[in-house]
């Protein structure tokens, strides 16, 4: 197929794209670089540098494609609450200008990043994608379950394929958060350069966390399905924060001293996943445990951060 990658630049983007040339796939990747990296990009993907905002530059780049991946979001949760204004313009007003573009375009496919965020509280564990929505605590949730909404009307309206998938936690290399607000990262730069692990809830929250290649790899999976679909991406196994504490510290053969945060506000303070629904339809499985993921992770930013190991 010949694939659209919004955002493909950005963290999970670059391993999604990596995932579908390795299948054989044709993939061009559309960024404006606002916080991707052009070297993120694989060799033999297309790259565009491009905004979202500009409906008729991407019109023209969507001809000839199959589907659209769209990763092309800002997420920062805590920016999302200063800055509600541009979190709604880049994420559901260029949404729905990729979703018009893509009509002129004929083009009629879309795999959207939505996240575990729309469930808001979780009334039972795991979550499943039958769940009701949840009251948003930040204005980043809100644009996901926008643009959810919207999928939904161009399915109705203009019969696209939309399919939603919902990712827990994902992490792995090449994540590009700044603020640095998500735990792995956090937990695996702090103790790279020997500083004490913040923590908040003394990493008592529970989470699913999603190797970045595995979540890439259903993607793939989910290419061809019809109609409008949910599918949650996890690992149905829910981590204390603090067992990404201890596995780190188990890895590089040291303790890992805590700086205590307190309590964070607004945060859930378990979530994980179901992912039958898409094990059932696609087969796909998560490959990589959280072990071999971290040692992964680690190696990375060892190699970023220029730390030797
Ligand atoms: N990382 C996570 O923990 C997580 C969890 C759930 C859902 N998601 C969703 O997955 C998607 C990808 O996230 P990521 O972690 O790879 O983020 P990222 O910031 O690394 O990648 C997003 C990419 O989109 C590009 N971009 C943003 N706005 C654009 C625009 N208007 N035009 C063109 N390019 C634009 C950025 O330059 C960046 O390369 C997002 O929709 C995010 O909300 C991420």
């Amino acid at each position: 197929m010949r694939v659209f990658v919004t955002g493909g630049a950005g963290f999970i983007g670059s391993h999604v794209s990596r995932v579908l040339l390795g299948q054989g796939h044709q993939v061009t990747v559309l960024d404006n670089l606002s916080r991707g990296r052009r070297e993120l990009v694989p060799e033999s993907a297309a790259f565009i540098e491009a905004d979202l905002a500009d409906e008729a530059a991407t019109e023209q780049a969507l001809r000839g494609h199959d589907a659209v991946i769209h990763l092309a979001n800002f997420l920062e949760v805590s920016v999302s609450v200063e800055r509600p204004v541009a979190f709604a313009e880049n994420n559901i007003v260029n949404s729905v200008r990729l979703l018009e573009a893509m009509r002129r375009a004929g083009v009629g496919r879309i795999v959207f990043s939505s996240s575990a965020t729309v469930y808001g509280v979780p009334k039972r564990l795991p979550l499943r994608e039958d769940d009701p929505l949840g009251v948003q605590a930040n204005p980043y949730g809100a644009t996901k379950v926008a643009v959810e909404t919207f999928l939904g009307v161009y399915h109705q309206l203009h019969g696209f394929d939309c399919i939603l998938l919902r990712y827990f936690n994902p992490y792995g290399p090449n994540e590009l958060c700044d603020p640095e607000t998500h735990a792995v990262p956090s937990i695996v730069r702090a103790a790279l350069e020997e500083k004490p692990i913040p923590l908040y809830w003394q990493g008592e929250q529970v989470r699913d966390y999603i190797y970045v290649e595995d979540l890439a790899r259903a993607h793939a999976n989910v290419l061809e399905a019809k109609g409008l679909q949910v599918f949650n991406v996890g690992t149905d196994v829910g981590t204390k924060v603090t067992d990404v504490v201890e596995t780190v510290s188990r890895i590089l053969g040291r303790p890992l001293p805590i700086d205590d945060l307190g309590e964070r506000p607004g945060d859930v303070a378990a979530s994980y996943a179901s992912s039958e629904k898409l094990r059932e339809a696609t087969g796909w499985r998560p490959q990589v445990n959280l072990e071999e993921g971290l040692r992964r992770t680690i190696e990375h930013y060892r190699e970023r951060l220029g730390i030797a190991g």
